[in-house]
């Protein structure tokens, strides 16, 4: 199968980057770009009733499903970029750790010990999850030109936490007692990880993902010393094995305000950030040569129509005239939200910036 070129070429021989590809990459757009983070999900009435049909993990390894399920938002709204409709825990899936989706990762034996990390095998994509590059290549001739798909990883700090904590928590206590009292051993769990998330989102680029985007979605819980010590250890080595793709390299640090500082150098295109932190200021700390992702609060959908588009309206005015600005929510849309709400969003930053 063929892959669309990303770039189109005008008859005066300039070449065109879809708007969302443009502003990762700091260049002028013809709007602002706008995505979803977990635009294809539970909010959507078609995916609830897949999903009445289908367990979730099934969604996610059957590639015509977790096509379907990736173009659905695209369907309704006039979304500036796709995301592979995966989960961050599918390629450790693919590593050999049996975990459940309840609906949030629960693992059989978490992490805790030196035996256990040697064990971890690489990960070789196109063996342990063909599934996913299956997918990629359904979704890429669905698309638009001007929605580029995203393929995606979780931050290999992230995945530490779920894998040393066992399932979903607030404060993933027992993960960070394991950095402070085995650090060593965090660190070569970390290595291991990085490097099976790099050879996951090669692959995934190869496979026609037009954009990678690492989450880190527990950034949060640390404070700068040891964000810079465990997360961006992690975050530095999986990005470093994907510049030669040579497409745009996107980090999201949830809950990361005291933590732009430690993220200014980093060798990646776009910063995605939560609502917390006013983008002005982070666009200030990260200076021009990066692009800034977010960061309307997931609450505000629940704002009368008017207020909404007020509230939309701020987060432009902070992101500011220049460019680098993809639309996007601070965090994942909640399932209760109105479809109507994000079709009006979409709309609104669409005709306000163009
Ligand atoms: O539209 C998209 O963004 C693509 C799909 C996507 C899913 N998970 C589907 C999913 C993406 C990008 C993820 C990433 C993911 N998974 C993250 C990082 C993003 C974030 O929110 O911080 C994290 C932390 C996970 C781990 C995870 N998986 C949790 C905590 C849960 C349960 C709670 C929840 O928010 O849904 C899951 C399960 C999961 N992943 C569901 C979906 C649609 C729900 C499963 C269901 O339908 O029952």
């Amino acid at each position: 199968m063929t892959v669309k070129p990303v770039e189109a070429t005008t008859r005066s021989g300039m070449t065109l980057l879809p708007p969302f590809l443009a502003a990762c990459l700091c260049r002028p757009v013809p709007h602002t770009p706008i995505w979803v983070m977990r635009q294809a999900g539970r909010y959507l009435p078609e995916y609830r009733e897949l999903r009445s049909k289908v367990a979730f993990e099934e969604l996610t390894r059957r590639p015509d499903l977790a096509a379907e399920v990736t173009l659905q938002p695209l369907r309704r709204f006039n979304l500036d970029a796709a995301i592979l409709f995966s989960d961050i825990m599918t390629p450790v899936q693919g590593m050999g750790v049996e975990l459940e989706f309840q609906p949030g990762p629960v693992v059989r034996n978490p992490i805790r010990t030196d035996a256990q990390i040697d064990a971890l095998p690489e990960l070789v994509p196109e063996r342990d999850v063909p599934f996913v590059l299956e997918a990629i290549k359904l979704i890429r001739p669905n698309l638009p030109w001007s929605a580029p798909l995203i393929g995606f990883a979780g931050g290999p700090f992230t995945l530490l936490c779920y894998l040393v904590c066992g399932r979903p928590s607030k404060e993933f206590g027992p993960a960070r007692a394991f950095l402070y009292s085995q650090p060593e051993a965090a660190e070569r769990l970390l290595d291991k990880l990085a490097d099976a998330m790099a050879a996951y989102l090669r692959a995934q680029a190869a496979a026609g993902a037009q954009a990678l985007m690492l989450f880190e979605s527990w950034a949060g819980l640390l404070a700068p010393k040891e964000f810079t010590r465990f997360a961006l250890r992690g975050v530095r080595r999986t990005m470093a094995g994907l510049r030669s793709t040579g497409i745009p390299l996107i980090y999201y640090v949830n809950q990361g305000s005291a933590l732009m500082d430690c993220v200014a150098d980093l060798d990646v295109d776009v910063i995605g950030v939560d609502w917390r932190s006013p983008l002005g200021e982070v666009r200030r700390v990260l200076g021009p040569s990066k692009a800034v992702q977010g960061n309307l609060d997931p609450a505000a959908l629940f704002s009368s129509p008017e207020e909404l588009k007020r509230h939309a309206d701020a987060v432009l005015e902070e992101a500011g005239p220049t460019p680098g600005h993809i639309f996007n929510l601070g965090h994942g849309i909640w399932p209760d939200t109105s479809p109507d709400a994000v079709a009006r969003l979409v709309d609104h930053v669409h005709e306000r910036t163009a």
